[in-house]
């Protein structure tokens, strides 16, 4: 089988490389993201491997079919940025990696509050300048603290059990309770409770068109003042307009972003030789209770690995004409 990835950097080649030792698939690396311009790209694969921001919207998958193209193998867990319902009408097979080290994105989420929290990243230029000087340094106890987790799948669930060795209490909102986050210590609470009693809100649910800017100026008014609000699962959950209005009156104390909404343009890029264009990250970057990370939480060695592993063991499957676990398609009603 030849395997046609897109949007590749060179860690992508690393930990596939090792991996199809143990399958012997064809494997093609290329740069490009995918979309309908891109898509031809693939010419003569049977599967495409995408990633994040890649963009297999109707036309780009009408394309991919016409190319002869039967599996789109997914190297991540999210997959809203694939029209599913085209997909199956289509007969092409899209598979995903539902779960992978969910500890690598939680502990990044705990960099970025404990970050944001004592100014480490202030505090490393402040000494490199000789500048011992505290203020602005200061920070607050997580010990004791509220913090509310928006969705307590596995990501969620990882980020509460390490929250709960800091001693926070854990408030929680799913739609899908999950029993682990009680035995925790956790409490669910409604959406709005949630908001007004914690100090620090950390998001992990999917994006869906129902949740599309979850995080919008009613919510933030709803919020604690000085909350710290940190998105580590996709940016669309977050309106940054509202969020930068919400940082300039001082009721988002602190915000820590790991995806952007309009990250497409940008990540996973060096953009250092241009004019930046983006005015709502140029503007985000300008507050010093703001950091941004260019959507590395599942940046491990481990999460790579496993990434690797489980696509190429998706594709294996499919191979073989078997209806892989991870498969997306076959789940959607008729
Ligand atoms: P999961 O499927 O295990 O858990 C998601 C949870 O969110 C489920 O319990 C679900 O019931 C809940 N949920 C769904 N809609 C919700 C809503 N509107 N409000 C509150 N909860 C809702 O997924 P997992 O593995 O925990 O991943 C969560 C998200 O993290 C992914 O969807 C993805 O967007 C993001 N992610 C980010 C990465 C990064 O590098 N920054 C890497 C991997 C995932």
């Amino acid at each position: 089988m030849r395997v046609s990835f897109f949007s590749a950097q060179k860690y992508d080649q690393r930990f596939f490389d090792a991996a199809n030792q143990h399958f012997g698939f064809s494997l093609d690396y290329q740069e490009a993201g995918l979309s309908a311009t891109t898509a031809r790209l693939a010419e003569g694969a049977d599967a495409v491997c995408a990633f994040v921001n890649d963009t297999l919207d109707a036309e780009c998958l009408q394309e991919l079919k016409q190319l002869g193209i039967r599996f789109i193998a997914l190297r991540c867990a999210g997959f809203n940025q694939v029209d599913l319902h085209e997909a199956k009408q289509l007969g092409l097979q899209v598979v995903r990696v539902p779960a992978y080290s969910p500890e690598a994105v939680a502990e990044h989420t705990l960099a970025l509050i404990l970050t944001l929290n004592r100014h480490t990243h202030r505090a490393f230029n402040r000494v490199r300048e000789n500048n011992f000087q505290l203020n602005g340094l200061l920070g607050f106890n997580l010990h004791g603290r509220k913090v509310g987790l928006v969705g307590t799948g596995q990501i969620g669930l990882a980020v509460a059990r390490i929250l709960k060795g800091f001693g926070c209490e854990l408030l929680g909102y799913d739609p899908h309770p999950n029993p682990e986050f009680l035995e925790l210590g956790g409490r669910y609470t409604s959406l709005d409770q949630l908001y007004a009693a914690s100090d620090v809100i950390s998001l992990h649910c999917p994006l869906t068109p129902e949740n599309h800017h979850l995080i919008n100026g009613h919510a933030l008014s709803r919020m604690k003042k000085g909350v710290m609000l940190v998105n580590t699962s996709r940016g669309g959950l977050v309106d940054t307009s509202a969020a930068i209005a919400a940082l300039k009156s001082g009721r988002l104390g602190y915000l820590a972003l790991d995806v952007y909404e309009q990250e497409g343009d940008v990540f996973f890029r060096d953009c250092s030789d241009e004019i930046p264009s983006d005015d709502l990250l140029s503007r985000l970057m300008t507050f010093p209770n703001v950091l941004v990370t260019g959507h590395q939480g599942f940046f491990t060695e481990e999460a790579l690995t496993q990434i690797a592993e489980v696509t190429l063991d998706n594709l294996e499957q499919l191979r073989q004409g078997q209806e892989p676990v991870n498969e997306l398609t076959h789940q959607l009603e008729d």
